[in-house]
């Protein structure tokens, strides 16, 4: 049976601390691992990428496979032809599929259907690549993850929500801060029984962020809220990632920051391209965390702790 990636628990605990530590091996030596030797990967983007596309692209190809990247327009999909007659015929072709779309539900959709891996690249609800390269930036700053702080602040969104799964399966205390209308749910929070770090929510961001590790931040207009703009800038204002805010954080805090950037907006322009950023590291950390990812899923991998 063909094991999915769809929001982060479907992981181990200990496959995750695994796959970031390996993770660093392959950004060690990027051409080390010809684990998608004579494979092909399907990318599927239903929606703008410009880390994830070429994150994975060139990660399939420093694996030695094939990315198969599929815009919607160029699909059958996009004239009528099912999900599930997608995935089938996907299936016979590809060692593994990787999709971006708005519905959670399509994704999982695929999966139902799949004799091979299919992977989460987002959806509105769960981005599951974006945080291994957020803990493995985190474990290149701060060694184990365990007992560490990190604080989202801003929109309760999809990236807040992996989060949250994944530090917590990692053994971080995952802080999230949100304006009432636009908070994280926690019974939207598909958490791992192995996850060893709590999730807190918040509506003070210095509450949240007070001895953080990691101030961390996205958009506060995510692909498809563009109708309520007006009204996310005008609340998520008080939550803007800032010098004021790193003070409350632990005094070696590092910032994070999913990309793309609205400088001025969710972060300041000085923490987005200053000496306490991480982000660019982060970055390009998608590419070496989702080869970890790639090799685990196309099952060329033992990863043990
Ligand atoms: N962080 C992220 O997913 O970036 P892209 O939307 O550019 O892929």
């Amino acid at each position: 049976m063909a094991r999915h990636f769809l929001t982060g628990n479907e992981l181990s605990a200990p496959e995750l601390e695994a796959l970031l530590a390996r993770a660093v091996q392959l950004k060690d030596d990027p051409l080390s691992s010809r684990a998608l030797a004579g494979k092909s990967v399907a990318l599927v983007f239903q929606r703008p990428s410009t880390r994830t596309r070429v994150s994975f692209e060139v990660g399939v190809h420093e694996l030695g496979g094939l990315p198969v990247v599929l815009r919607p327009d160029e699909l059958q999909l996009s004239r009528g032809e099912s999900p599930k007659d997608t995935s089938l015929v996907l299936s016979r072709h590809v060692a593994a599929m990787g999709l971006r779309t708005g519905s959670h539900a399509l994704v999982e959709e695929l999966a139902a259907h799949a004799s091979v891996p299919v992977f989460n690249m987002l959806t509105a609800e769960h981005h599951p690549c974006q945080p291994l390269a957020d803990l493995m930036t985190m474990r290149e700053r701060f060694g184990p993850l365990a007992g560490l702080k990190l604080a989202y602040v801003g929109d309760g969104n999809n990236v807040a929500r992996s989060l949250a799964v994944l530090g917590t399966m990692a053994g971080v205390d995952v802080a999230v801060a949100s304006p009432a209308p636009y908070a994280l749910e926690r019974d939207s929070v598909p958490l791992s029984p192995e996850a060893t770090g709590r999730l807190t929510l918040h509506e003070d961001p210095r509450e949240a962020a007070a001895g953080a590790h990691v101030l961390y931040t996205d958009v506060w207009v995510s692909m498809g809220d563009e109708e309520t703009a007006a009204e996310r800038r005008e609340l998520l204002a008080p939550y803007r990632v800032d010098e004021a805010l790193l003070e409350v954080a632990d005094p070696d805090a590092i910032v994070l920051h999913c990309l793309p950037a609205h400088p001025g907006e969710e972060i300041s322009e000085e923490l987005l391209y200053g000496e306490r950023q991480r982000i660019w590291d982060e970055a390009e950390n998608r590419r070496h965390a989702q080869k970890a990812l790639l090799e685990l899923l196309v099952g060329t991998a033992t990863l043990s702790p």
